[in-house]
Formats: C-alpha cells, sequence, structure tokens
C-alpha cells in the first residue's frame, strides 16, 4: 500500500525518515520551518553529512515520490499520516526536555485537519508526552476523534541513518487503535521481515529512553573500569575484549575512551531522569547522574593527560585536535566531547588547531575562537600535542611517521583508544590513552 505521508521536521531524522520512505514507494512532504534548508533540500541539496543520504534524496525528488515544503497547510491536505520528527533537546538551565518545537508543530498542523488522519510521533519524549498530544489532537483538529495517534520511536544512529531506517532490528509501534496498528505496519511492509512490536503509549515512549539509557550505561561502564584501570596499571582495552567473549555482555559499545556525546545520549539521560522524578520514581534512575559524571570526567582526564605529555602546564603550547564532531562520519557538533576538549585546552592558554574531516563548518560557527585547518598534517604542524578526540578512519589510518614529521614534540593522547601504541611509540611518539598505562 502506497501511502501520501508527510513528515515535519527536516533534521537528521526527518530528512532521513522522508527519504527513506519515499525509496519505499511512498509519497512523501517533508516539512520545516526553515525556508532556506526546504530550498537547499528540494534542489537535492543535503544540508547534513549522512553516508548515502543525499543519493537517496536525489532519487527521491527525481521519482516525484519527494518534494519539501514550508506550508503546514499544504502538509496537512496532502497527507493521510503525518511523521513528527521534531528536535526535543534539553531545556535551558534544566535536565528536562524541551518539547516545544513538538508542541509548535501539532499546534500548527493541527487546524488544517479536516478529514481521518493518523500522526505519528518518532521523537524521543518524556513518558505521557503521546497521551497529551493526543488529547491536543483531539481538541485542535476540525476531525476531532478521527484524529489517531501512534508513537513510533526511531532507533537510527547518525553515521547509519539510512541503513538503519530501511533495515531496523525492530519496529516499536505504541497505539490507541487497531486501525493505527494496522496502517503503521503497511508502510514499513516493504521493509521485509522485522519483528515489530505492538505497544501502549508510555511502553513506547520508554523503549526509547531505555535504550539510550542502557547504551549510555554500558559506555560509562567500560569508562569507569578505565578509571580503575588507570589506577591500578591495567589495559582497559585488553579488559574489554576478554568480557566481549561472554555473549551475556557482548562487545559492542564497550570501546572506552573519551566517552558519548551528541545530540542523543547526553540529554536523553537526563530528560530520563527529570521525567522519572516528575513521576516519583526518580531514585530508580539514580544511577544515570553516575553515568553522567563518568562521561564527564573522561573530557578532564584527557585534558590532564595532554597537560602532563607537555610539562605541566599547557599555557602557550600548540595543541592539535583531530576531530570535531561528536563521533565519525557525521558533521554533529552537539555536545561533541571533542569540541568541548578543545576548548578546555584552549582556556589553559594554549594555541589549538582543529581538524576533522565533516564538521569544520559547524565547530566553526560554534567555537569561532579556535583554530581551524583544512587537514590532520596542516593542524600538526609544529604541534607540542597531538590529541585524537573522533575516531574518523583517516585518523586512525595516520601514519606516525609522517605525522612526526609535522609536529614539533611527538606526542599523541589516543582519546579513543584507536591506535596501535607500539606503532607509535617505535616511530618515538610518547603515547598515553584513557584507561591504559
Ligand atoms: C544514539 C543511539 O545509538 C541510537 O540508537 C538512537 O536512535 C540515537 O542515539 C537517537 O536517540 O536518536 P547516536 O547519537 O547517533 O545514536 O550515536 P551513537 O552511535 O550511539 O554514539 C553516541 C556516542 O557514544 C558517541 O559520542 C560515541 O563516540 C560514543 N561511544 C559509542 C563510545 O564512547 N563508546 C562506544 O563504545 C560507543
Amino acid at each position: 500500500m502506497r501511502y501520501r505521508m508527510t513528515v515535519i521536521g527536516s533534521g537528521y531524522l526527518g530528512i532521513t525518515h522522508a527519504a527513506c520512505m519515499a525509496e519505499i514507494g511512498h509519497q512523501v512532504i517533508g516539512l520545516d520551518i526553515d525556508e532556506d534548508r526546504v530550498r537547499r533540500l528540494n534542489s537535492g541539496e543535503l544540508p547534513i553529512h549522512e553516508q548515502g543520504l543525499e543519493e537517496l534524496l536525489r532519487r527521491g525528488l527525481a521519482s516525484g515520490n519527494l518534494r519539501f515544503t514550508t506550508s503546514y497547510q499544504e502538509a496537512a491536505e496532502f497527507g493521510d499520516i503525518h511523521f513528527l520528527c521534531l528536535g526535543t533537546p534539553q531545556r535551558k538551565g534544566g535536565y528536562a526536555a524541551d518539547v516545544s518545537q513538538l508542541d509548535a508543530a501539532v499546534d500548527s498542523l493541527a487546524p488544517g485537519l479536516n478529514r481521518p488522519c493518523l500522526v505519528v510521533g518518532k521523537s524521543t519524549v518524556p513518558v505521557g508526552t503521546a497521551e497529551r498530544l493526543a488529547a491536543r489532537l483531539r481538541a485542535l483538529a476540525p476531525a476531532g476523534v478521527d484524529v489517531d495517534l501512534a508513537w513510533n520511536p526511531e532507533f537510527l544512529r547518525e553515521g547509519f541513518a539510512v541503513k538503519d531506517t530501511l533495515h531496523p532490528d525492530r519496529v516499536v509501534l505504541g497505539v490507541a487503535t487497531e486501525r493505527a496498528e494496522t496502517v503503521l505496519r503497511e508502510v514499513y511492509e516493504p521493509l521485509g521481515a522485522v519483528p515489530v512490536l505492538v505497544t501502549d503509549f508510555p511502553t513506547a515512549e520508554l523503549v526509547k529512553s531505555a535504550a539510550n539509557s542502557f547504551l549510555a550505561t554500558k559506555i560509562s561502564y567500560i569508562n569507569a573500569m578505565a578509571e580503575v584501570c588507570e589506577a591500578a596499571g591495567a589495559d582497559v582495552v585488553r579488559l574489554a575484549e576478554a568480557l566481549s567473549y561472554d555473549d551475556r555482555i557482548g562487545g559492542r559499545f564497550l570501546n572506552a575512551g573519551l566517552g558519548f556525546g551528541g545530540g542523543c545520549l547526553p540529554k536523553d539521560i537526563r530528560a530520563f531522569m527529570a521525567r522519572a522524578d516528575e513521576l516519583g520514581a526518580g531514585q530508580a534512575l539514580t544511577f544515570l547522574r553516575e553515568v553522567d559524571a563518568i562521561n564527564t570526567r573522561r573530557r578532564a582526564r584527557t585534558v590532564d593527560l595532554a597537560r602532563e605529555l607537555v610539562g605541566g602546564s599547557l599555557t602557550g603550547r600548540t595543541v592539535t585536535v583531530l576531530g570535531a564532531a561528536f563521533k565519525p562520519d557525521s558533521d554533529d557538533i552537539r555536545d561533541s566531547p571533542a569540541l568541548d576538549v578543545a576548548v578546555a585546552v584552549e582556556q589553559e592558554g594554549a594555541r589549538v588547531s582543529v581538524y576533522d574531516p565533516a564538521a569544520l563548518d559547524n565547530a566553526r560557527k560554534a567555537r569561532p575562537s579556535l583554530g581551524y585547518a583544512t587537514s590532520a598534517a596542516e593542524a600538526a604542524r609544529g604541534a607540542d600535542v597531538v590529541l585524537l578526540l573522533t575516531e574518523w578512519q583517516e585518523f586512525v589510518d595516520l601514519s606516525p611517521e609522517e605525522l612526526g614529521e609535522a609536529v614539533a614534540v611527538r606526542n599523541v593522547v589516543d582519546g579513543r583508544n584507536v591506535l596501535d601504541p607500539a606503532a607509535w611509540r617505535a616511530a618515538g611518539w610518547r603515547y598515553r590513552a584513557l584507561g591504559r598505562r
């Protein structure tokens, strides 16, 4: 069944969802209130860095299955299904999620809904939001009770967004009616055999918060082990490898290093704590405070290692920062551990030169005071210490000999535990890493 649908919000999630829905044959209008973004998208230009997505966008536009608009009226008239893909960032001055973009989208869309349709939330939200929005839609839409709502959380990872959307490991459908379940099963049918879990609203909302909290906890767990390894003179990389053979533990998301950042994990664990507090269940999630604290400590520890390597003070030193994105294969710098470290080092009086294969423009805009270079070699020129903070393959593949020619002193901090210490030491580098001797 081919549906006419809209995808509201054209960020990392919305663009990916819109292009993938067009790819599997649906007719899609993507909406954003940013006119420039919409113009660029309509001309086939992807405003973000995401592997394979530009191709899909262009194919969707060319097939006539996909277009973008700023008009809620056009969207409301066109769609039988409306996906909500708005951001829910951390609220200023608090831990809770700011759901104002979502509320504004519902308020703009609802007055145009004058025939039966399905609104589907994909954003990560505090549990209880779906129930609240369902009531708001019923109250504001001329079609009233004929506007159905479902909650269908998204689990895609940046850098693998297209793959994760077209080949999800599961689909969670929080529904209140059989009709909503039937429609959504039909929407996703072209994806083939995927486990579909049908739940109520709060369970669907919580699955997402629980999944991201678990992932954050796994990363902070291994980073806590890294702290103990540092104190005991052990090696966290070997330790993690040994743990990984126990398939109850598993090796994925067990890479010790600078820890997690991005627009999801950090703000999601905080929003989850805030919401649990409101519900009177705050005690259940106090451990997430520790998860957050361990994560933040890794950033400070990375600065310590850099300072130690240059003899105790960063003032007046030249520091190379490799990586600005919060993870490789992305240009996203939201809560980026790499940029945080770069800024901290700069604040201690160092001259910092940052290079990233995709996130330079975003980094420059957000952190204009830092120095920037257009290649790793250029960033490394005259450096007293090189900090590898985002594990782009390009950095993993660096030749310690060649990079050694550019720097003033062969000092390296491997913030992601991706370099071969023996090879770097053999090339005359003093190598330091988190959780290793
Ligand atoms: C995360 C989840 O993995 C997705 O399932 C979820 O859909 C998404 O958030 C979301 O809520 O939208 P993403 O933020 O793209 O996806 O990034 P991850 O791949 O989860 O990485 C998060 C951070 O953890 C990165 O900074 C990464 O460098 C760090 N990380 C990851 C580690 O430090 N160690 C690891 O072993 C793995």
